[in-house]
């Protein structure tokens, strides 16, 4: 994600403005949780906590700088249902308790296209193992892209651990739309896939 990096933005400030970075569990309210990792800026996560007030959303993110933006626009909407977590993707099971997320969105994930990178993509089947253990049983993924190779890779890789729900490689417009999706539409389809987890694979 291209963000300048804001000179003001440090941890204290982040603390300030509840954003999560201890590594310790959080207490969530009794309600289902819906994950997302790569938040970038937040424009998707919190138009959908405000559209959903009945759900907590979190978001999970590893840039501090905009890690910033998605809090300030959490405090300028008032959401009372949104978690924020500055953190590598490889660290969310020490946040989320086992089998507590009921959806994780993988949005516009960087694609790492070259080979020898592939097993930093955030749909990896090491990532995938490791999303296991934080979903419930019938939990879903989504996961949305431009990039086709990396999509055609994805489908490769849920194949060996959940199941296929849902494939397109045309995603109409929505209401709900990160910033990459917004910016990605001008140059070609928006291909999404849709997996329930599988616990036995
Ligand atoms: C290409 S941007 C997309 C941002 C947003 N999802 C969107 O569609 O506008 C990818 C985002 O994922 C974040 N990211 C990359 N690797 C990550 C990781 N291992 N853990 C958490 N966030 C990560 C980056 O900092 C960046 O904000």
């Amino acid at each position: 994600m291209r963000q300048k990096k804001l000179k003001f933005v440090d941890l204290n400030l982040i603390d300030r403005m509840g954003v999560t970075h201890d590594q310790m569990p959080i207490d969530f309210p009794d309600r289902p949780i819906h994950l997302e990792i790569g938040s970038g800026k937040g424009q998707f996560i919190t138009k959908m906590a405000a559209a959903h007030p009945k759900i907590h959303f979190v978001a999970m993110e590893v840039n501090i700088n905009v890690c910033y933006r998605i809090a300030e626009k959490k405090a300028a909407m008032g959401l009372d249902n949104l978690s924020i977590i500055l953190d590598d993707a490889s660290n969310v099971s020490l946040y989320l308790g086992k089998r507590r997320a009921q959806r994780l969105y993988l949005l516009f994930s960087d694609p790492w296209p070259k080979k020898r990178h592939h097993k930093r993509r955030l749909t990896y089947p090491t990532y995938l193992t490791l999303y296991k253990g934080i979903m419930t049983d019938d939990a879903q993924m989504v996961f949305r892209t431009d990039h086709a190779a990396f999509f055609e890779d994805s489908l490769l890789y849920m194949h060996a651990n959940a199941r296929l729900i849902d494939v397109t490689y045309d995603l109409p417009r929505s209401e709900f739309m990160t910033e990459y999706e917004e910016k990605k539409r001008q140059n070609g389809p928006i291909h999404q896939l849709i997996a329930e987890v599988n616990h036995d694979a």
